[in-house]
């Protein structure tokens, strides 16, 4: 099957990321199909949507009248058969155990048609180990969105063992054709490619602050109104690439040995501090204070203000 070709989507699981993928579904066109156990998290679902959707009409990303379409394109059910049997796209996001993954995938494969593709949301495990009993493992490959999937583009792909070449190419063409920015991870690794980039941030941040080294809202700071706002726009490599005159490749020669003695102080504890939130807590509760009122005291605030700013960013980078 041809990614162009997809035009039926099953969204399995409609929690916070099944409910956010059948609205990304949906906006781009697709019809959708969305199943849950019960009629109740479907309902959860249904709120869910029309709350994002309501966002979306109040940043004017979409107009009012886009919303009823797109979730009118959305069906739900607590019927596996009906949620897939004319489905050309799974998109499992049931919760994160790997029994409940294997059982789901053995009902998808009851009613699905055979050549149908099957993407799993999992953020922690490994493809691999949810096909282990599957008839069709070739079809499946790992799919990790970031949240929420219907505005943040990155998916994270990961071919299992099983998974074909051209599973894969063809996932990968239907996630772009649809505004999404997939990235490959050729072979399994926990915590996939952007999570293992945070943690290993999140180490360097904890280990200042625990060194007494800067307070837990300064090193917020030094992160948005640095590095954090030119990676909104370009990546690690080109950044240093545009850093210098003679591209990465003086980038690399300027940091020289200043690099590796930093390096050598940095953080390479393989366990985070035990009284971590003990003492980053205050300092969030100081740094969300400090805030101007526009952005935000609280934690619904802050929300607000953070998904309105993404959107701006995603509109900028014509995403949305
Ligand atoms: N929350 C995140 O930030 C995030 C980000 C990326 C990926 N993920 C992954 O997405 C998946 C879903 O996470 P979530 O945060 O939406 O969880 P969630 O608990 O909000 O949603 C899970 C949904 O699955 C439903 N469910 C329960 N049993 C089921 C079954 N047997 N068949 C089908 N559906 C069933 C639940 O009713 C619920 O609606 C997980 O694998 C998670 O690791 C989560």
């Amino acid at each position: 099957m041809k990614a162009s070709e997809i035009r039926n989507v099953a969204c399995v699981g409609g929690g916070v990321i099944g409910s956010s993928w059948a609205i990304q579904y949906a906006m781009k066109g697709l019809n959708v199909t969305l199943y849950d156990i019960n009629d109740e998290q479907l309902a959860k679902s249904h709120a869910q949507m029309v709350k994002s959707l309501d966002a979306l009409v109040g940043h004017e990303a979409i107009a009012a009248e886009q919303k009823a379409e797109i979730v009118a394109r959305v069906h739900p059910t607590t019927s596996m058969e009906e949620a897939v049997k004319n489905a050309q796209f799974i998109q499992e996001s049931g919760p994160e155990r790997l029994e409940i993954k294997q059982s789901i995938l053995a009902q998808v494969e009851q009613f699905a048609s055979a050549d149908a593709l099957y993407a799993s949301s999992t953020s922690g495990l490994l493809i691999t180990k949810i096909v282990e009993n599957a008839a069709h493992p070739e079809r499946c490959v790992g799919a990790h969105p970031y949240n929420p999937p219907h505005l943040i583009p990155l998916v994270e792909i990961t071919q299992g063992e099983k998974s074909s070449d051209e599973t894969v190419r063809t996932v990968y063409d239907f996630y772009q054709s649809i505004g999404k920015e997939a990235v490959l991870l050729r072979r399994e690794c926990p915590g996939f490619i952007a999570n293992r980039l945070q943690l290993a941030l999140y180490r360097e941040v904890q280990d200042l602050v625990v060194r007494g080294v800067c307070s837990v809202e300064d090193v917020d700071k030094a992160l948005v109104y640095g590095p954090g706002i030119r990676w909104a726009i370009f990546g690690h490599n080109m950044i240093m690439q545009m850093g210098n005159p003679g591209g990465l490749t003086g980038m690399v020669k300027m940091l020289g040995n200043s690099g590796d003695v930093w390096l050598a102080d940095m953080a390479s504890w393989t366990h985070q501090p035990d009284n971590w939130s003990e003492i980053a807590q205050p300092g969030v509760d100081e740094e969300m204070a400090h805030f101007p009122d526009y952005v935000g005291h609280t934690n619904e605030e802050c929300i607000a203000y953070r998904d309105k700013m993404l959107i701006e960013i995603l509109k900028l980078h014509k995403k949305l």
